[in-house]
């Protein structure tokens, strides 16, 4: 086990490393993230380890992916704890770069991937995919790795990256991986943080509402049906709803009830001034 894994904040360090990885034939595959590290994010790390040869892990906090009023300066951060747990899962390099690196002076160039990007998040969050699709491509292209890997927690994020992938031919494998929730169901995120007691002991309801409602949608209710009890639980409990939507699993087509495709699930709701989102697979 690593005591205290390589990082750097360097583009020249780093592609030093990916160059005599290169050389070795090794495999490198890119879990990027923004930090804050909970179980979920491990677990891709984990995923990772099982996939290629040599496992690199970004920090970095987008802010292009934030809008103005969203919490950027609030984001949690937390490198030495972060530091530490990617050494006990013997990530092989931390790549932390700094805001100038990624975004010199002048920067002006954004990646924008339309269709799959539109809907859900988008609605509440107009810029946010162009700021992850910008990141991503720009972390690829530092990184140059053969697979990344990407949590389905974000699933329409997922979708965006694999849809960029595909439209710009970058030799990269895109693999998701399983959401990881917290034993009452809640998925794992960064931002679970900023739950008060109270709100932390609501948030579960999230994940019961979207396993019903599969549950009636299986039953063969169309959507609209299918969710209403859900949406009305979830609104007397304090949730004030973004979106709440059945969808094609794979192009993110809406969908009015299930049919032979498998389908995703999504959800996202606002806890006082916390925003979930979570999703299931929902399949006939
Ligand atoms: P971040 O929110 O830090 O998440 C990093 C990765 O961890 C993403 O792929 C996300 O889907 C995954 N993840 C988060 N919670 C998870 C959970 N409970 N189970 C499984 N995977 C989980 O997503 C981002 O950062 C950024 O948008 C990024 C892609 C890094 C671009 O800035």
């Amino acid at each position: 086990m690593n005591e205290d894994p390589n990082t750097t904040n360097r583009l020249s360090e780093l592609r030093k490393r990916i160059s005599s990885w290169r050389k070795e034939k090794q495999r490198i595959v890119l879990v990027p993230t923004m930090g804050a590290l909970h179980n979920g994010h491990l677990s891709l790390v984990d995923l990772a380890h099982g996939l290629g040869d040599k496992v690199i892990v970004s920090l970095f906090v987008n802010p292009k992916q934030f809008g103005a009023n969203e919490d950027l300066d609030l984001y949690p951060r937390d490198i030495e704890g972060d530091l530490a747990a990617l050494a006990r899962h013997s990530v092989d390099l931390v790549y932390m770069p700094e805001l100038d690196q990624i975004y010199p002076p002048g920067f002006a160039t954004t990646i924008s991937v339309s269709g799959i990007s539109q809907g859900l998040c988008t609605d509440t969050r107009p810029d946010f995919f162009d700021g992850v699709a910008t990141i991503v491509t720009k972390l690829f292209l530092h990184c140059q790795p053969d697979l990344a890997v990407f949590g389905e927690k974000d699933y329409q994020q997922l979708m965006v990256v694999r849809r960029l992938v595909r439209d710009l031919d970058l030799p990269i494998e895109v693999v998701g991986g399983p959401i990881v929730r917290a034993d009452d169901g809640l998925a794992l995120s960064s931002r679970n943080a900023y739950l008060s007691k109270r709100e932390r002991a609501s948030a579960p309801l999230l994940h019961k509402i979207l396993a019903q409602t599969a549950q009636r949608l299986k039953e063969g209710l169309v959507m609209q049906k299918a969710c209403s009890p859900g949406v009305h639980k979830l609104a007397k409990a304090g949730f004030e709803l973004d979106y709440f939507e059945l969808r094609d699993a794979l192009n993110l087509t809406p969908l009015r009830q299930l049919d032979e495709m498998p389908a995703r699930l999504l959800i996202a709701a606002r806890l006082g001034d916390t925003r979930l989102i979570d999703n299931i697979a929902v399949m006939r």
